[in-house]
């Protein structure tokens, strides 16, 4: 076999037979199909596409490139992964409340980069807390308190860690099939029996149209099927934050408001929906309305804080329910009128110039520094109404920051 061939074939609109995609994952891995050969292919398939066969060969050919999660326990495993949006804190909910029903919930992470933030940044903004657990690390606290939140080892999925860097500098990262693999394989290297996935549309989205996140919302549940895993799609709205708090320890502050009972409707709701379903999918209730009383009565018990609280002083992590911030000061409206539109690009390139967020993986992150949404789409303002707290480190961070505000609430 070639790959140049392969490519070839590819690149004709051919579809790939199991052994070819298998040929190229594998030389790519071992070094014998140079950058140049893979590039080329990653790009015919950006522009051909793959059909459902061919989407779960390359995946399961990128999960068998790296080792899978052994199963600690008896209990059903299941996770949960979003596609990335402006305040999602789902994760720092989710795992500790379904823990609570004898569920393992071993959530492998990532850190945020460009303007989508990352659950483990969120998450070490307790000090302390470690995000490099080995793989039994992980089963042995799966074993003694049923969830863990931290970020992928090394022998998981290689294959996608090269070709990730490589798409990143080759335009070809929105290709539905090769996004479909790299989220499937790193899942499914958790050796999960129920995944949701939580697939976001809008202006602080990957996908910005609805019909874009339509598309790979049926690709990515095509495969979980495909390959054994109870598999559903929750699609959400990211054209505003999610929730009230954009950035690092703000965001953990809400999510403990949120574990005992209060915070954001939005948020709230939104992650009983996520939650419901994986206690369907794993039988643990009979209908999403039951899911929803079984986990409300988690959260305002206090069971599920204390997981949460559990989890943080597992990996290390210094318990604080309500980390400090840097000093708030409020953007005012410069007008009146109705907030009809927040450009969610423009409001997480804000949260970088703040410090928030990483422009390269490299960069650090200051975890103190964010935003509190004051308003929210629809909402009537007037002219000198705060629509924003800024939480910034310097003076001159700030100043940027509201000038990029400026440009992203839209008021008429
Ligand atoms: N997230 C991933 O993990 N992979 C992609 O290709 C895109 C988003």
């Amino acid at each position: 076999m070639f790959a140049s061939a392969i490519i070839a074939n590819k690149r004709d609109g051919l579809s790939l037979s199991r052994e070819e995609i298998e040929f190229i994952i594998d030389g790519f891995v071992a070094n014998t199909v140079p950058n140049y050969q893979m590039s080329a292919w990653a790009m015919a398939v950006l522009c051909r596409g793959m059909d459902s066969r061919e989407i779960a060969d390359l995946t399961e050919c990128m999960l068998n490139s790296g080792v899978r999660l052994e199963r600690a326990t008896d209990r059903p495993r299941v996770d949960k992964h979003s596609t990335g949006g402006l305040g999602d804190k789902t994760s720092l909910i989710l795992a500790p409340l379904v823990a609570c029903f004898e569920l393992d919930v071993p959530m492998l992470s990532g850190r945020g980069l460009g303007i989508t933030g990352g659950t483990l940044d969120k998450l070490e903004s307790l000090a302390g807390y470690r995000c490099d657990l080995s793989a039994s690390e992980i089963n042995e606290q799966l074993r003694s308190i049923g969830c863990v939140i931290t970020g992928t080892t090394p022998e998981i999925t290689p294959a996608d860690k090269k070709l990730y860097g490589l798409r990143d500098v080759t335009g070809t990262v929105p290709s539905i099939a090769l996004i479909t693999a790299s989220i499937m394989s790193k899942k499914l290297a958790e050796s999960l029996d129920a995944l949701v996935l939580d697939v976001k549309f809008g202006s602080g989205a990957f996908m910005r149209t609805r019909e874009e996140a339509d598309q790979l919302a049926a690709s990515l549940v095509q495969t979980g099927d495909r390959m054994q895993v109870k598999t559903q799609a929750i699609m959400s709205d990211m054209n505003q934050p999610l929730g009230r708090m954009v950035g690092n320890a703000c965001e953990v502050n809400e999510s403990i408001d949120l574990l005992r009972g209060g915070g954001p409707e939005d948020a709230r709701e939104l992650t009983l929906k996520l939650c419901a379903a994986l206690l369907v999918a794993t039988g643990k209730s009979k209908s999403v309305e039951e899911a929803i009383l079984q986990l409300v009565d988690k959260l305002e018990s206090g069971e599920a804080l204390r997981r949460f609280q559990e989890m943080v002083e597992y990996q290390g992590g210094k318990f604080c329910d309500e980390l400090p911030l840097c000093k708030a000061t409020e953007f005012v409206s410069d007008r009146s009128g109705v907030l009809s539109a927040i450009d969610g690009q423009l409001l997480g390139q804000a949260v970088i110039e703040l410090g928030g967020g990483r422009r390269e993986l490299s960069d650090a992150v200051d975890h103190q520094v964010g935003f509190e949404m004051l308003v929210r789409l629809g909402d009537k303002i007037d002219s000198k109404q705060p629509l924003v707290n800024i939480f910034a480190r310097t003076d001159s961070s700030r100043a940027v920051a509201e000038q990029i505000l400026r440009k992203a609430m839209t008021i008429c």
